[in-house]
This record gives C-alpha cells, sequence and structure tokens, in this order.
C-alpha cells in the first residue's frame, strides 16, 4: 500500500516538473513553437505573432497576394503586357534591351532559384526592415535590428559609426543601380530593377564593368557575392503599386518596396528608421541634410499604410527619436 503510495507520488512529481519544465521554457523563449503548436495546431508558424494568420482580418487579406512571389526567377520573369507596358514607363532611358534576352543572360550570372518560400507551423523567421531615417539616431535600436533573423537595409545606408543605433548586422542590402553600394561575402544584394538597363547594369557590374552610365553615373563596378544576388520581380513591385499603393504616387518607394518584401517572405516584421524625426525634418540618419521628402513617392500614403499594417498587428514599429 505504501509502495503504491510512494509510486503515485513519485509520478505526479515527474509528470508536475516535466509540465513546468516545458511551461517555463515556452516563457522563457516565447517563439519557441512547441506549447502553441499543442495548443493551437493550425498555427502558421512558430513566433509569438503570425503575421501570415489571415482569418482575423479582412483588410489584410484583400490585400496580400501570396500567389506573386516577390523574387525573379526564370519561370515568373515573362511579364504580362500590362506589367511590362507599367514597369517600362517608370524611368525612360533611350535604348531598349529586348528584357527576355537580358533575363536569360542574368541567370548565366546569378542563380535562377526559388527561395524563402517555405512558410511552415515550425518556421519562425523574425525580419527588421530598416529605413535611413534620422529617427534612428539616438535610437539605441542596434541590438533589437541585430536580433532579428534578417536585417533587410537599403541604398546608401552604413553602419559603421552608427552600430549602437542601427545595428551591424545586413542579411539583405536592397538597391539599384543609383543607389548601389558595395557589400560583404555575406549579404544578398536585392535589386529593384526600374528599368532593363538596370537588369543590364547587374550584369555587368558582376562582370565585364561596361555599363557606366543610366540617367547618371553609376559604378561600374560592385562588390557582391553574384551566388547571392536576387532580382525585385517586376510583376511584384506592379502588385505593391496597385494592391497596396493603390496607385498613389508614381510608383513605391525603396522602403516600402521592401516592407513588402519582408512581409511575404517573414512571419515576424519589425520597421525601424522609418518616418520624420522629432523636428519633422525626413533626413538620412548618416547626413546633415534635414532635406524634406520629395520625389515620386507619396511618402503619407505609404506611412498612412504602413500605420494600419501596426494598428493591425501585422507589424511592429519602432519609431526612433
Ligand atoms: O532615402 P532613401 O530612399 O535611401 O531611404 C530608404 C527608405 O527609408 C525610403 O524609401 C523610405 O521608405 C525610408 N525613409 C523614411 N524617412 C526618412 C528617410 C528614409 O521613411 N527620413
Amino acid at each position: 500500500m505504501l509502495r503504491r503510495r510512494i509510486r503515485t507520488i513519485a509520478l505526479l512529481f515527474c509528470v508536475i516538473t516535466f509540465t513546468m519544465f516545458l511551461f517555463s521554457y515556452s516563457l522563457w523563449d516565447p517563439s519557441h513553437f512547441f506549447f502553441k503548436q499543442a495548443l493551437h495546431p493550425k498555427r502558421p508558424c512558430s513566433c509569438r505573432h503570425c503575421l501570415t494568420e489571415l482569418d482575423d482580418d479582412p483588410w489584410f487579406a484583400d490585400h496580400l497576394n501570396r500567389s506573386i512571389h516577390p523574387l525573379m526567377t526564370r519561370e515568373n520573369s515573362v511579364l504580362s503586357e500590362e506589367t511590362y507596358k507599367w514597369w517600362q514607363s517608370l524611368q525612360s532611358v533611350k535604348q531598349r534591351a529586348n528584357f527576355s534576352e537580358v533575363v536569360e543572360e542574368l541567370f548565366q550570372v546569378i542563380p535562377d532559384e526559388v527561395l524563402y518560400m517555405d512558410a511552415s507551423p515550425m518556421r519562425c523567421r523574425t525580419c527588421a526592415v530598416v529605413g535611413n531615417s534620422g529617427n534612428l539616431i539616438g535610437s539605441d535600436y542596434g541590438d533589437l535590428i541585430d536580433s532579428s533573423k534578417f536585417v533587410f537595409r537599403m541604398n546608401h545606408a552604413p553602419t559603421r559609426g552608427f552600430e549602437m543605433d542601427v545595428g551591424t548586422r545586413t542579411t539583405h542590402h536592397v538597391m539599384y543601380p543609383e543607389s548601389a553600394i558595395d557589400l560583404d561575402n555575406d549579404t544578398r544584394l536585392v535589386l529593384i530593377p526600374y528599368k532593363t538597363l538596370d537588369i543590364q547594369w547587374l550584369i555587368s557590374a558582376l562582370t565585364t564593368g561596361t555599363i557606366k552610365q543610366t540617367y547618371q553615373s553609376v559604378p561600374a563596378r560592385i562588390k557582391a557575392n553574384r551566388d547571392k544576388v536576387v532580382i525585385y520581380n517586376p510583376t511584384f513591385f506592379k502588385y505593391v503599386y496597385d494592391n497596396w499603393l493603390e496607385g498613389h504616387g508614381r510608383y513605391p518607394s525603396t522602403g516600402f518596396l521592401s516592407l513588402l518584401l519582408a512581409l511575404h517572405i517573414c512571419d515576424e516584421v519589425s520597421v525601424f528608421g522609418f518616418g520624420a524625426d522629432q523636428s519633422g525634418s525626413w533626413h538620412h540618419y548618416w547626413e546633415d541634410n534635414h532635406m524634406k521628402h520629395t520625389g515620386v513617392h507619396d511618402g503619407d500614403y505609404e506611412h498612412n499604410l504602413t500605420s494600419l499594417l501596426v494598428e493591425n498587428h501585422k507589424i511592429k514599429m519602432f519609431r526612433g527619436t
């Protein structure tokens, strides 16, 4: 009798200890999927919040189209007539090359792979999209940005000298020929092409170095690991403009395009360095120019959409100083 009682108590003790272990493990690492998946077997990812959970949010589900892949492959590079016409109208150049021939040449220089389409209940891909706003100065966001699995930066964005506020890691650097900078071997170059010449420039910049001019001078060569170069899909570009911006501005900003890329390939997205600083200036964190936000983008519309994404708990926004 006594033995049986001892056995029962021991068993109970083991069960309680094991349960407590799982519970504290899950609290200690909230992204750990064990508990959450057990409680909600249909969750699409194992992060604390999955932005891919669409059921609760018709507005988001209405705008998001998962069937369009953000990055170009040989297969998805065939553009509809409407897309090609729109895309070609973005930036005019004198000589137009044959788009499909250029794409063929491109995939002899960079890999033709389908990337990041591996969403699963086991995956927790956290992403930081880092814009270039001066509101990063004094923000102390460096460690937080670096703690994300993917860190997207764009255009000239330096990190050296700004580590405390912007971090040190860059997994993806989004750019176009006129904003191109050299990268290290581990960083993915994400080229946003606004014209066929941009793809020709990329091929040249990674090989012969013959193209030095688009509508302005551009670097003849670029340091980047060509096995890690990817191209923003023009069809996705137009989808961002149509579905999300609903035609506002001439075309989306690099920041907004990067945010939409992240929305499609990440499970959790945090946004840094977007928007004006406290004094209302739209300037870069590394410059003292305090220029006003101008150009071909509808900054206000993009800002409002970004705020809606925050309100709907799809992204987290870190507003800086
Ligand atoms: O100025 P630049 O285009 O290089 O900045 C990259 C992106 O960062 C912009 O497209 C914009 O989305 C964002 N940005 C911002 N506020 C600033 C500067 C940049 O939101 N003051």
